[in-house]
C-alpha cells in the first residue's frame, strides 16, 4: 500500500469538507441570491444526494489517505435529517480527530445537545450583523436574528469541546460598520469571531473587489478601539489569522483569502452532497464519485485509487492566482474560465 498522496505542489490531504445538503433556509445575497434560488429552482432530490453509508465510505477512505479533520457544511447541514447519526459515524472513524459543523444556527436549539453527544467537537455559526435590518438583508429576508442568537446560546450551553465560532462575511457599505457591535457582544464569552473577506465564490453573487474590506483595514479600525496582538497559527495553512485582545477579552480571526491568500498549505478537499469531489473552493469541475459508490465491485479499491489520483493531480491555487496572475503563457486568464461551482453546493 502506497504512502498518503501529496498534490503537485507538495500539499498533503488533511481536511475533508462535506456538504450534506444543497438547500438552505436562508437566501444570503452573497451565497444564494433569491433571484436565482426561487421557488422554481431545482435542488437535488433525495436519491441524488449521497446517503450516510456512502458519505461514511468516502470519509473512511479519505482518512486512510491522510484526512484527520472533517467539516460538515451545506447549504444548511441541519436541514439534513438525522445529522447527529452521521456525526457519530464520522467521529468514530479511525484517524478522524476532529468533526466540525458550519451552520446558520437556526436549528441549533433543537440539535446542539444531540450533536455534542454524537461527538461533534466544534461549531461555527454564520452571523453577519446584529442590526435586525442589516441581518434581514444579508439573510435574504428569511433569517431571524433572535433565532440565530438562540442557536449560538444553545451551542455554548452544549459545551462543545473545541468551542464555538462565529463567521462574519464583511461587505463594504453593507455590514462593515456593524462589526464592532458583533465583537463587543462576544468579547469575554469565549466565542471567537472570524471576519471573512467577501469572496468571488460562484458566479451569481455579482462580486466586486470594491466590496471587499481588506483585513488590514478592518484590523486597524478594530485595534484603534481594542488593541490587538497577533497569535501564532495553530496549524500550518490555518485559514484564519488569529489575534488576541490585549485586554484579555479573547480572540478574533481574520480570513483574508482575497488580500492574503493561503493556498500554499491548502490541504482541503470538498465533497458535494451529490458525491462530486472538488480540490478547490473555486473549482469549475469535480470528480463524480457516485457511479463508483453505487457500482458493484471493488468499491473501496476504486475509491482509494480515484481519491489518490485526483489528489496527486491537484495544482489548484485560485486565490493566489487572482492576486498574482501567472505572467503570460496561458493558464492565468480566468475570463474564459467555465462556470465555478456555487457556494451553496459546495459549502464554503
Ligand atoms: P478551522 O480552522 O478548522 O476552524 O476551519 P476553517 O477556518 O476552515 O473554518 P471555516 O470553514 O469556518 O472557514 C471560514 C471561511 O473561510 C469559510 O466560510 C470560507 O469563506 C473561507 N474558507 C475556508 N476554507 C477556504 C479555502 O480553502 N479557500 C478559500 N479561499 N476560502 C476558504
Ligand atoms: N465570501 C466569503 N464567505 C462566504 N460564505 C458564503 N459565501 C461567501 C462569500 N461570497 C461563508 C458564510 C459561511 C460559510 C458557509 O461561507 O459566511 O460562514
Ligand atoms: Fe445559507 Fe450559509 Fe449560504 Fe447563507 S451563507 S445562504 S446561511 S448556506
Ligand atoms: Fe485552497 Fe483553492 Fe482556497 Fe486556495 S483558493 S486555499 S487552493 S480551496
Amino acid at each position: 500500500r502506497s504512502a498518503p498522496p501529496v498534490d503537485r505542489l507538495g500539499r498533503p490531504l488533511r481536511d475533508l469538507r462535506i456538504s450534506v445538503m444543497d438547500r438552505c433556509n436562508f437566501r444570503c445575497p452573497y451565497c444564494m441570491p433569491e433571484a436565482t434560488y426561487h421557488e422554481g429552482f431545482r435542488f437535488l432530490g433525495p436519491k441524488e444526494r449521497l446517503d450516510f453509508d456512502e458519505i461514511e465510505r468516502v470519509a473512511r477512505m479519505a482518512a486512510e489517505l491522510g484526512v484527520t479533520k472533517i467539516r460538515l457544511t451545506g447549504g444548511e447541514p441541519l436541514l439534513r435529517a438525522g445529522l447527529p447519526d452521521l456525526v457519530q459515524r464520522l467521529s468514530s472513524l479511525p484517524g478522524i480527530e476532529d468533526v466540525a459543523l458550519t451552520t446558520n444556527g437556526v436549528l441549533l436549539p433543537r440539535f446542539a445537545p444531540a450533536l455534542r453527544q454524537a461527538g461533534l467537537r466544534r461549531v461555527t455559526v454564520s452571523l453577519d450583523s446584529l442590526d435586525p435590518a442589516v441581518f434581514a438583508h444579508m439573510s435574504g429576508g428569511r433569517g431571524d436574528l433572535s433565532a440565530v442568537l438562540k442557536g449560538i446560546d444553545a451551542a455554548c450551553a452544549a459545551g462543545f469541546e473545541g468551542g464555538v465560532k462565529i463567521n462574519t462575511v464583511v461587505q463594504r457599505g453593507v455590514n462593515d460598520a456593524g462589526v464592532p457591535d458583533i465583537l463587543a457582544r462576544f468579547r469575554h464569552t469565549g466565542v471567537t469571531v472570524r471576519l471573512i473577506e467577501y469572496m468571488d465564490v460562484g458566479n451569481r453573487n455579482g462580486w466586486d473587489r470594491a466590496d471587499v474590506v481588506p483585513s488590514s483595514e478592518l484590523r486597524a479600525r478594530i485595534a484603534a478601539r481594542w488593541p490587538l496582538e497577533p497569535l501564532p497559527p495553530r496549524y500550518r495553512g490555518e485559514v484564519a489569522r488569529r489575534y488576541r485582545y490585549v485586554d484579555g477579552a479573547g480572540e478574533i480571526g481574520f480570513v483574508s483569502s482575497v488580500s492574503a491568500p493561503f493556498c500554499g498549505a491548502c490541504s482541503r478537499a470538498r465533497l458535494s452532497s451529490d458525491g462530486k469531489l472538488y480540490t478547490c473552493l473555486f473549482a469549475t469541475a469535480g470528480t463524480d464519485l457516485r457511479p463508483l459508490l453505487r457500482g458493484n465491485d471493488d468499491i473501496d479499491e476504486r475509491l482509494r485509487a480515484t481519491l489518490s489520483r485526483v489528489w496527486r493531480h491537484r495544482s489548484d491555487r485560485y486565490s493566489e492566482e487572482r492576486t498574482h496572475p501567472p505572467a503570460l503563457s496561458g493558464g492565468g486568464e480566468k475570463a474564459s474560465a467555465p462556470e465555478k461551482i456555487e457556494m451553496h453546493y459546495i459549502g464554503g
